[in-house]
């Protein structure tokens, strides 16, 4: 039951599609209509600048970290004896899983979303503590200025996801299972990047040419 709980709340938060919402609210135009067409931060610093690719990372961001909060409640539930740490860990996974797939498939955009980056970054510093989290963080960062391909500093950190898990988690195999299928679904979201990035036509960071 705490696991249905936590897999809804998590999803519906991360359903929410900051991504339009900034973009219609604040710069009146459809983030979607540009760039990559993708609803994430970095089509959002592309098209709306600065302000709006920080607004959209940091509200991604923090339903990613909300998602953490829907675990607390969940275990507070009244009809349930409290979760070992073996089934919070699983809650956590659950959470970040449910609140990934939200953004990627977003009911509010007919099932399609962005591609779960600044979400899972969220999700991540909750179910795998800061430290971990962090170091995903610059894992990121460091593929980005090496490459300057967002696109494979982002796929670089979803691959690096369960072995971070399986630092985190192990022996709890079934979190790492859980976190490993939101890491390959967020490289799945990749994948026209990854073709892009074959064919040598993504755009570099700072680049405003329409890649799609
Ligand atoms: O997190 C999204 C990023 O990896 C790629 O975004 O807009 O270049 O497809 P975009």
């Amino acid at each position: 039951m705490a696991v249905a709980a936590v897999f809804a709340a998590s999803f519906l938060l991360g359903s929410i599609p900051w991504g339009v919402i900034v973009s219609r609210l604040f710069f009146h135009t459809d983030v979607r209509q540009h760039g990559s067409g993708n609803i994430g931060t970095t089509n959002a610093l592309r098209t709306l600048g600065k302000k709006g690719g920080a607004a959209v990372f940091a509200l991604d961001a923090a339903k990613g970290l909300l998602s953490g909060v829907a675990v607390g409640l969940a275990s507070l539930l009244p009809f349930q004896a409290a979760p070992s740490a073996f089934e919070l860990q699983i809650l956590s996974a659950v959470a970040f899983l449910a609140c990934t797939w939200g953004h990627i498939f977003s009911p509010w955009l007919g099932f399609k979303g962005g591609k779960g980056i600044a979400v899972a970054f969220g999700c991540m510093m909750v179910a795998f503590g800061p430290v971990p989290g962090l170091i995903e963080l610059a894992v990121f960062i460091v593929v980005v200025a090496a490459s300057r391909y967002v696109s494979l500093g982002s796929i670089a950190a979803a691959l690096l996801c369960p072995i971070t898990a399986a630092f985190v988690f192990w022996p709890n195999g079934w979190a790492v299972a859980v976190c490993s299928l939101a890491a390959a679904t967020v490289v799945w979201a990749h994948r026209g990047n990854i073709e892009r990035l074959r064919a040598h036509t993504e755009s570099k960071l700072g680049s405003k040419k329409s890649d799609r």
